[in-house]
């Protein structure tokens, strides 16, 4: 008797696993994604491209994940004006089918950015993104250049001292020839 009774309760766990599944596959949202896993360099831009399907008009939410950092990036209704935290406010473009665009990328972007999509019902979905943030040549150019600009900084300034110190040469030597004249004028001038 306490037997069967178990198997009534596995039955029933069982029962309701495939409920609870079907119920899942019911809610319909689908989160379709060309690429799970982007690379792109310093100062470019990226899309966390998505396609979402759903009954009725779905939220998302961006949220970004690196370490034990999880921060809110913006939420909108598909079609719909959306809610951007103002650390993104300016960086990030929302597309109406669940896309997002982040631009002029700096290396601390590199995490986990996750789409979470809301039914009306209240039923959701999660997709996860991987973004690997590369330092580029791009930067090595940067502090190329500004290593140059301060040698020809060093230069200019150098060769400014060089034509300064010509000067006051010239001019000590002018002072000198000066200085001594008025003698020689002085021994001219006197035979008149
Ligand atoms: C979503 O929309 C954007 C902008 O229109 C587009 O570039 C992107 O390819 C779309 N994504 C998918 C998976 O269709
Ligand atoms: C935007 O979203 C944040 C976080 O969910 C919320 O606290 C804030 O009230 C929202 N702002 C608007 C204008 O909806």
């Amino acid at each position: 008797m306490w037997q069967f009774r178990l198997w009534d309760v596995q039955d029933v766990a069982v029962f309701l696993s495939i409920t609870l599944y079907i119920c899942q596959l019911a809610s319909a949202i689908s989160i379709y994604s060309p690429q799970r896993s982007l690379t792109r360099s310093v100062q470019e831009d990226v899309l966390f491209s998505v396609d979402v399907t759903c009954t009725g008009t779905p939220t998302v939410q961006w949220t970004f994940m690196s370490g034990a950092v999880s921060r809110f990036i913006g939420t909108w209704q598909l079609g719909g004006p959306a809610n951007i935290t103002l650390d993104y406010s300016s960086r990030v473009q929302n597309y109406s089918n669940g896309s997002m665009g982040l631009s002029d990328l700096r290396l601390q972007d590199a995490g986990f950015y996750v789409i979470t999509v809301t039914e009306e019902t209240g039923s959701s979905k999660d997709a996860g993104f991987v973004l690997k943030v590369n330092e580029v040549l791009y930067e090595d150019l940067q502090y190329l250049s500004v290593a140059g600009v301060a040698l020809a900084g060093l230069a200019g300034l150098l060769a400014l001292i060089m034509w300064l110190v010509d000067k006051a040469y010239w001019k000590i030597k002018e002072w000198r020839c000066r200085k001594e004249m008025p003698v020689n004028d002085d021994t001219e001038l006197h035979p008149l």
